[in-house]
């Protein structure tokens, strides 16, 4: 999103001023990192220009930078931190599995109680197979569709994110034409048919018209949790026409489940997908994932079925699938997040949030937005200059490309305003909450809003 162009060093800005002489050691730490990591950092999402925080250690819904600055987060850990960071709970499921030992090279019986924390919650899964990150589950998912129906297409929305395998790749930010990104073989992105996101008449015709379609796959409440949200009634129909279709619906719970509803969206909107892929939460915060769904598709996986079945299996290994550190913490939160309040916690804050800091954007008069559902929030740039009030935006009014749009440079100021303010909001602006963001938390955070907005203003960046 931001590149080294966005800052220039000759422009005197007062907000960049400031979080540089926050963060001097995180300055030190990324000019070390530069050399020999590319742009410094191991995910798109950590590039924020002159350079990101350097975190030390991270407790509940807080997190301290390596210069000792307290950061309110909402980052959440892209999404996996719906208990907040460190639960001590699931902290101490992981250090006794640790103790035990990380890898055996060989079943283990937390595997099993996994498996059946995640089916406890989610009704569809009449199987499991773990991964060891959600690109693998949705590539798997993918995969178990093509066997099973014999057909090669998968029908993707527009602004739908899915992970960085290779089919996945086009039309999340860029290549909305389904051209292939840099590295990836054209014939695959050939293999994606791309609808616009909400379009149920353009599922309708491409089910219709492509008789090859093996799956339709979908973040189920809209793309990046909602940013562009979809209804009800649009999963509703994806379950009615692909069943009409002969084609897999598959939802990809990776940031919803167990955040939407404990049983994630699925169980939150009624409808029963045939697969289904999820990570971030299903592990406690640790890296792990699963791919579940019907027992006749996962059995494509099944040495003893597909014997007797006379097919070839799909070959899965994978080092580190269903880790026994990953499946102590998973199994710690999942069990929590069944029986606690903790989903309904986490998404009460974030509607307080979300009101608070609407309050503050029609106190400062910027015809900007702060929508979400459940725990999670985004801010609505408005870069086509509509008439809205802050409170009154409906996000169902917009199209997808209006609601993703931001001025790259707005953004990145803002980002640098909040974080010298001591808040940590994703690349987007928006964020997750977790069940340990206190009253205290959101009332920090929406004075802290305040005073970025009037930095923005000083600065110029805003009327
Ligand atoms: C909806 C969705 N699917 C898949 C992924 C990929 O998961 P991972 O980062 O574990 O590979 C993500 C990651 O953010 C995601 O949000």
């Amino acid at each position: 999103m931001s590149s080294a162009s966005l800052e220039d060093p000759r422009v005197n800005s007062t907000i960049v001023a400031a979080y540089r002489a926050k963060t001097p050691g995180s300055a030190d730490l990324a000019a070390q990192a530069r050399a020999l990591l590319p742009s410094g950092i191991a995910h798109d999402a950590r590039n924020l220009d002159p350079y990101g925080t350097y975190i030390a250690r991270a407790l509940g819904p807080h997190k301290w930078d390596v210069d000792g600055n307290k950061y309110i987060d909402y980052f959440g850990g892209h999404g996996a931190l719906i208990l907040g960071h460190s639960h001590p709970t699931v902290t101490a499921a992981a250090a006794a599995a640790m103790a035990d030992g990380t890898q055996f090279g060989a079943s283990h019986p937390r595997e099993i109680d996994w498996a059946r924390a995640i089916q406890r919650l989610i009704p569809s899964a009449e199987r499991v197979r773990f991964t060891s990150s959600g690109t693998e589950a949705t590539l798997m998912a993918v995969r178990l569709a093509r066997a099973f129906t014999g057909r090669q297409a998968i029908l993707r929305f527009k602004g739908h994110f899915h992970g960085w395998h290779d089919q996945m790749t086009s039309a999340y930010t860029n290549h909305y034409d389904g051209t292939a990104t840099l590295g990836v073989l054209s014939d695959v992105a050939r293999q994606s048919v791309l609808v616009d996101p909400g379009d149920l008449a353009g599922v309708d015709a491409a089910l219709s018209n492509n008789p090859d379609i093996a799956a339709v796959i979908i973040e189920p409440t809209g793309s990046s949790f909602g940013q562009v949200p979809v209804a009800a009634e649009f999963l509703h129909g994806l379950r009615r026409l692909t069943s009409l279709h002969g084609a897999l619906l598959i939802f990809d719970e990776v940031v919803t489940g167990f955040r939407v509803s404990p049983g994630g969206a699925q169980v939150a909107f009624g409808i029963r997908p045939d697969l289904s892929s999820f990570a971030k939460i299903v592990a406690g915060g640790l890296p792990g994932a699963a791919v579940v769904g019907r027992k006749d598709i996962l059995d494509y996986l099944d040495f003893q079925v597909s014997a007797a079945a006379g097919r070839e299996k799909i070959g899965h290994p994978g080092t580190f699938n269903a880790n026994p550190v990953s499946a102590a913490a998973g199994i710690a939160c999942l069990t929590i997040l069944a029986e606690t309040d903790a989903v309904a916690a986490a998404a009460r804050t974030a509607a307080d949030l979300r009101a608070g800091l609407n309050d503050a954007l029609t106190k400062a008069g910027v015809a900007w937005s702060v929508y979400g559902t459940s725990s999670g929030f985004h801010l609505f740039m408005n870069p086509t200059g509509r008439a809205i009030t802050p409170h009154g935006f409906d996000p169902g009014t917009a199209a997808f490309n209006e609601l993703k749009t931001q001025d790259p440079r707005l953004n990145n100021r803002m980002r640098l305003a909040m974080l010298t303010n001591g808040v940590d909001l994703n690349p987007r602006l928006g964020g997750f909450t977790s069940a340990t963001h206190t009253a205290a938390d959101i009332a920090e955070t929406v004075a802290a809003f305040s005073e970025a907005l009037a930095m923005l203003k000083t600065e110029g960046e805003l009327p």
